[in-house]
């Protein structure tokens, strides 16, 4: 299957246009001489190497073969030498390298494999089985080339793929209020931010910003009604709002490769002070990443539009975040929600 489409019509273009290279090293003039008879006959480029020096040369011109094949006992530097010598080099680490050994030695044989060698071909060599193996071994590598850089692609359009997916889900939780236009995405923006400001990791910056991305999907189970109410709601709708968190959780636990999004759902509405909901979590009982969506989420609240206000003035805002640091609030994020309110002087973060 990797053989067809993309890496196919890859290889076919090589095939037309490039020769196969090859870098054969030996001190033996003999078998140099027969190796680049095979090769010429094979329509092959090479180049025929007769000590360590000329070996240096050939890699300091940045010459790239497809192959390359090493002769192991020359009087000036073995083959396991120069072997080892290719894999410290970043450009030529993938290349493979076949030995060409006179001796029965078990020994050599195993170290050069253990070394990273591909293969062994023992002199005296018939042409036809030095140019086959040579060739397999070319052929091989090529197909396991075509195979990593498919998985490649594939990885990358899976995970984009996977990011478009979340950000239309939260798209459609956020078409459901008309108050709350591009929530999401900002909660997990301003996510992202204190928890880089806090020394995360970019891959757990990442997890964060997904988790603030459907941390209100549970919002998809309540009746719209509720949601876009534009006067008080009653003890019920209230109920029914609240609910979010525990569907929305219900709902991501099904991610069973990403559990963290379900922690952001469940537990955005928790408060420090233990006074939040669904289960009243205290302190450092909730989830640090939902401790962080907390206060991205309200955050977020305060500096967009609803139906009863606009969007609040900063300092508003600012003295609302001192009043809760500790109570609503991890001090800590709060105090970091506070240092990026102080860096806005032109009040840019917050709905457009
Ligand atoms: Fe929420």
């Amino acid at each position: 299957m990797f053989a067809s489409g993309h890496s196919a019509i890859l290889r076919q273009g090589w095939d037309m246009e490039m020769k196969e290279r090859i870098v054969v090293v030996d001190d033996d003039i003999m078998s140099l001489k027969i190796a680049r008879r095979v090769f010429d006959r094979a329509g092959m480029e090479g180049r025929y190497l007769s000590s360590g020096d000329e070996f240096s040369t050939c890699l300091e011109e940045e010459y790239l073969p497809d192959l390359f094949l090493l002769d192991v006992h020359m009087p000036d530097v073995s083959g396991l030498e120069l072997l080892r010598r290719l894999r410290a080099a970043p450009a030529y680490r993938n290349i493979p390298v076949i030995f060409l050994t006179g001796d029965e030695d078990v020994k050599t044989e195993s170290a050069g494999l253990q070394a990273g060698a591909s293969d062994f071909i023992r002199k005296p060599f018939s042409a036809e089985v030095l140019l086959k193996r040579v060739r397999n071994t070319i052929e091989l590598r090529r197909l396991h080339n075509d195979m990593a850089e498919e998985i490649r692609v594939k990885t990358e359009k899976l995970s984009h793929a996977y990011i478009q997916i979340v950000q239309a889900l939260a798209a459609s939780v956020d078409a459901k209020d008309k108050y709350t236009h591009g929530h999401s995405s900002r909660v997990a923006a301003y996510a992202r931010e204190i928890a880089g400001r806090a020394g995360y990791s970019e891959v757990e910056l990442d997890s964060i910003y997904m988790m603030g991305l459907l941390h209100d999907v549970g919002k998809i189970g309540i009746p719209d009604a509720i949601i876009n109410k534009a006067g008080r709601l009653t003890d019920e709708e209230y109920a029914a709002i609240k609910m979010h968190s525990s569907v929305g959780a219900d709902i991501l636990k099904k991610i069973t490769d990403f559990p963290e999004l379900a922690i952001g759902a469940r537990w955005h509405h928790e408060r420090f002070d233990g006074l939040g909901y669904p289960d009243g979590l205290c302190g450092t009982e909730i989830p640090e990443t939902a401790r962080i969506i907390a206060v991205a989420d309200t955050y977020d609240a305060m500096t967009s539009n609803r139906s009863y206000r606009s969007v609040m003035p900063q300092e508003a805002v600012r003295a609302e975040f001192i009043r809760c640091r500790g109570k609503q609030f991890d001090p800590r994020f709060a105090d970091i929600m506070i240092q990026m309110i102080d860096e806005d002087t032109d009040y840019q973060m917050k709905e457009d």
